[in-house]
C-alpha cells in the first residue's frame, strides 16, 4: 500500500512575515519522516515523528514557541490516537515538556488510562525519562512579547488570534503500508488561556481521531467550539459517505454553521485520498504524493 503523509501548522490569519516559516516548517516535517513511513515505519510512529519536530520548531503554538497562559506559563496539550484499536493517549495542562505528544503515546502504552492532566501529567511524564525543561526551555521572545501586549488588554479574548494573532496548534495525519491509520495533535493552546484550560487539541474525537475503518484527521482552530461538534470524529464519520476534500469541508460547514467556529482539519479517509479545509483566513499545511511534498498555506 502507498503509505500517506499529511500535517497542519495551525489555521490562522499567518501574517505575511511569518509565512516562510510555517511553509517550511510543515515541508520539513514531512520531508523527514516520510521516507521512513515509506520503508516501513508505523503510521503511529509518523505522526509521532511528525508532531515532535513541530513541537520542537518555535514557529509554531506547541512545545517550544508555545502561547503564554494569563499566568505567563505555558500549559501544553496534546493526543495521540491508533486507527488500528481506537486506543488514544492524551495529556493536558502539562509544563515543561518539549514533546508532549510523546508523553500522549506513553499515557496509551503503559497506563491503564488515557489523560493525564497538569502535575500528574508531568509526575509520569518525568518517571517515563522525559526530561523537565526550565520554563524558559520553551519560551520565545516572540510569545514573551505577545503577551506583555495582551495581559493587560480588557478587550483581548482568547479566540481573536484565529483571526489576528498566532495561533498554530499543529497535527499530523497518517497512512501506513499495512493500510493502519494515526493521528496525533499538539498546542500550547490558546493566548492568555486561563490556567488549567483545556481545549480540543487533547480530546479525542475533536483534536484528533483515527479508525482504520473510516480514516483519520486532526483538527486545529478554536477549541471550545472545536469541541462542541467532536470536529475529528465529525469528518471520520463523513469520511464513511465522501471522499476526503469534500470530508473535511463538510466538517468545516458544520463547525461554522451550528457553532460559529472557527478552525482547520487534515485528514486521509480509507482509500487514501487526502482532504484539508478551514474557515479560518489561511491554514499551513504539507502532504506527500508520488509526485512529491506539496507544503503551502492554504488561504
Ligand atoms: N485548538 C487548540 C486549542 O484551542 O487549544
Amino acid at each position: 500500500m502507498q503509505p500517506k503523509l499529511i500535517v497542519h501548522g495551525g489555521a490562522w490569519n499567518i501574517p505575511e512575515e511569518y509565512v516562510a516559516d510555517h511553509i517550511s516548517g510543515v515541508r520539513r516535517a514531512v520531508e523527514l519522516v516520510f521516507p521512513q513511513l515509506d520503508s516501513g515505519l508505523s503510521a503511529l510512529a509518523a505522526v509521532e515523528a511528525a508532531v515532535n519536530i513541530l513541537e520542537e520548531d518555535p514557529t509554531f503554538d506547541a512545545g517550544r514557541g508555545a502561547f503564554l497562559n494569563e499566568k505567563g506559563e505555558i500549559e501544553l496539550d496534546a493526543l495521540i490516537m491508533d486507527g488500528r484499536t481506537l486506543g488514544f493517549g492524551a495529556v493536558a495542562a502539562l509544563q515543561n515538556i518539549l514533546h508532549p505528544v510523546s508523553v500522549a503515546r506513553k499515557v496509551m502504552e503503559q497506563t491503564e488510562h488515557c489523560l493525564l492532566v497538569g502535575k500528574g501529567a508531568l509526575e509520569f511524564a518525568k518517571k517515563m525519562g522525559f526530561t523537565e525543561l526550565p520554563p524558559e526551555a520553551l519560551l520565545t521572545e516572540r510569545e514573551l512579547a505577545f503577551f506583555q501586549t495582551i495581559k493587560n488588554d480588557a478587550t483581548f479574548r482568547t479566540h481573536q488570534p484565529f483571526d489576528a494573532f498566532p495561533m498554530d496548534t499543529v497535527g499530523a495525519v497518517a497512512m501506513d503500508c499495512n493500510g493502519n491509520f494515526a493521528a496525533a495533535t499538539s498546542t500550547g493552546g490558546t493566548a492568555r488561556k486561563l490556567a488549567g484550560r483545556v481545549g480540543d487539541s487533547p480530546i479525542a474525537g475533536a483534536g484528533g481521531y483515527a479508525d482504520n475503518e473510516l480514516g483519520a484527521v486532526s483538527a486545529t482552530g478554536w477549541g471550545e467550539r472545536i469541541m462542541q461538534v467532536l470536529l475529528s470524529k465529525t469528518v471520520c464519520d463523513l469520511f464513511a459517505r465522501q471522499e476526503a476534500m469534500m470530508a473535511a469541508q463538510a466538517g468545516i460547514g458544520i463547525l461554522a454553521k451550528k457553532v460559529n467556529g472557527l478552525g482547520g482539519v487534515i485528514g486521509i479517509d480509507k482509500n487514501g485520498r487526502y482532504g484539508l479545509a478551514h474557515n479560518t483566513p489561511k491554514m499551513a499545511y504539507a502532504y506527500v504524493e508520488k509526485k512529491g511534498v506539496t507544503a503551502g498555506i492554504q488561504a
